[in-house]
């Protein structure tokens, strides 16, 4: 077992917290402010490959392992969760579900630009009354001989506005519960597809997230991804690998918020000395450095799992379920660490720690976690 990453690994780790540090971070308290959505920076991070991190290079992807994938993550998550969660969509759900299971036609046409970073992908399966009971789908799809006709509502979609290529969960055979579930692909544009209101959030408000109504969308045949009936398993196969992104994104968040306590420690001072020699909060910090290292080697062990052809459904929800418990933990140390500087903007870790709490609730609540993990642990 090696400890050590690779000079190509490595590489990778450099590029991103160079963009990270250099690109995001100037305009990161901004875009928090405004809800902007990052659009420059995310073209950029196109540009370099990291939208489509893990595609085959004769689909316009880079080419790259999962442990790549993580460590650009946590890079770009110590800085803008906002800019993570959208580069995790589009990489670990969207162009994941569709190079594993698209046909080559499909690959060509939707996975080709999305890995490029030239389009950006959403993954549509949570509704208003379906939201960790995903086999509850109200969103339809009937076959109407040539095409499927979609009716529905989705909401809480990521890059709900700024994307331009849907993957869509919908119920095909109402009677036949979770076997009758299918995944479309849904482009920008068509005929009904309408994005709805945007979410006011309390954290990752760079990123958009909407609500999505479809209204007698006509959906091509050739748009349904894999056999018929093979929807809800899809849903679920892309999110076990999605989150291993996602608990990449809670580790960014924790490690970021550690490294600010850990320069702001160093620095300030009081009753005539840093406060970092004050053994309270030296042990705070150890506490962090100990649980981020636990929730590092979490992470690592799924998205091994992952490039080594293991079974990572139970490493994956691990993984998000520590990293995500350490992010919320352990930024709100951050903030206690910065005293009243933690409470304004200007030091970050405020924004870090309102960023924390999704990484509890999406991609799986922590309690879906424990199911999954749980159901493992008991089944034959
Ligand atoms: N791989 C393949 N198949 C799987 C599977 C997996 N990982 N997990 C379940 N299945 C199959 C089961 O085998 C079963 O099929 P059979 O009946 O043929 O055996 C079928 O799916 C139904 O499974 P369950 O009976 O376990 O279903 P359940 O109703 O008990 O629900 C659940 C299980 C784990 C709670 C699931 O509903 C779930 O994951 N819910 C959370 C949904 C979620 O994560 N949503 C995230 C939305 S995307 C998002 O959030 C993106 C973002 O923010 C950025
Ligand atoms: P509910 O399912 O109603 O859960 C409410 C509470 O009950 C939670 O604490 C939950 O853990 C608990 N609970 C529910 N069932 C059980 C049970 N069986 N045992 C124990 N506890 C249980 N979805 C997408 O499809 N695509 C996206 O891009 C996307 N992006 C999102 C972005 C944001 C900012 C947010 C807030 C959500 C996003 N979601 C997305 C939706 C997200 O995945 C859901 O919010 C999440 O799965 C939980 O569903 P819910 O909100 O309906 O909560």
């Amino acid at each position: 077992m090696k400890f050590e990453l690779s000079e190509e690994h490595l590489a990778v780790k450099a590029a991103a917290r160079d963009f990270a540090q250099n690109v995001l971070k100037p305009g990161v308290i901004e875009r928090d402010n405004e809800q902007r959505f990052p659009a420059e920076e995310i073209k950029q991070l196109g540009e370099l490959g990291f939208m489509g991190m893990m595609v085959d290079p004769k689909y316009g992807g880079s080419g790259m392992d999962t442990l790549s994938y993580v460590l650009a993550m946590e890079e770009i998550s110590k800085v803008d969760a906002s800019t993570s969660v959208c580069m995790s969509v589009n990489n670990s759900l969207v162009c994941w579900g569709l190079e594993k299971f698209g046909t080559e036609e499909q690959k060509q046409k939707y996975l080709v630009p999305l890995a490029k970073g030239e389009k950006i992908g959403a993954f549509c399966l949570s509704e208003p009354e379906a939201g960790s009971d995903a086999t509850s789908q109200r969103t339809t799809a009937i076959d109407k001989g040539d095409y499927y006709l979609m009716n529905g509502t989705k909401n809480w979609i990521t890059n709900g506005s700024s994307a331009s290529i849907y993957l869509v969960i919908a119920q095909t055979d109402v009677e036949a519960g979770h076997k009758g579930i299918n995944a479309f692909i849904i482009e920008r544009g068509m005929d009904g597809f309408i994005v709805g209101a945007k979410e006011d959030k309390m954290g990752i408000r760079g990123s958009d997230t909407h609500t999505l109504l479809f209204n007698d969308v006509k959906v091509p045949k050739e748009n349904r991804i894999g056999e018929d009936g093979f929807g809800f398993t899809f849903a679920m196969k892309v999110l076990s690998g999605g989150r291993i992104g996602i608990a990449s994104q809670a580790l960014g968040i924790a490690a970021g918020a550690f490294e600010l306590s850990t320069a702001y420690a160093k620095e300030r001072k009081a009753f005539g000395k840093t406060i970092g020699q004050h053994q309270a909060i030296a042990f705070k910090l150890a506490d962090m450095a100990t649980d981020i290292e636990a929730a590092r080697l979490l992470v690592y062990r799924a998205a091994l799992d992952k490039d080594n052809g293991r079974n990572y459904d139970q490493s994956s929800a691990m993984a998000k379920l520590y990293a995500s418990k350490v992010a919320m933990e352990h930024t709100v140390e951050a903030v206690q660490i910065h005293g009243g500087y933690g409470f304004v903007k200007e030091y970050h870790v405020e924004r870090l720690m309102r960023d924390a709490k999704i990484t509890q609730i999406y991609e799986g609540t922590s309690e879906v976690q424990k199911i999954v993990i749980s159901r493992n642990i008991l089944k034959d």
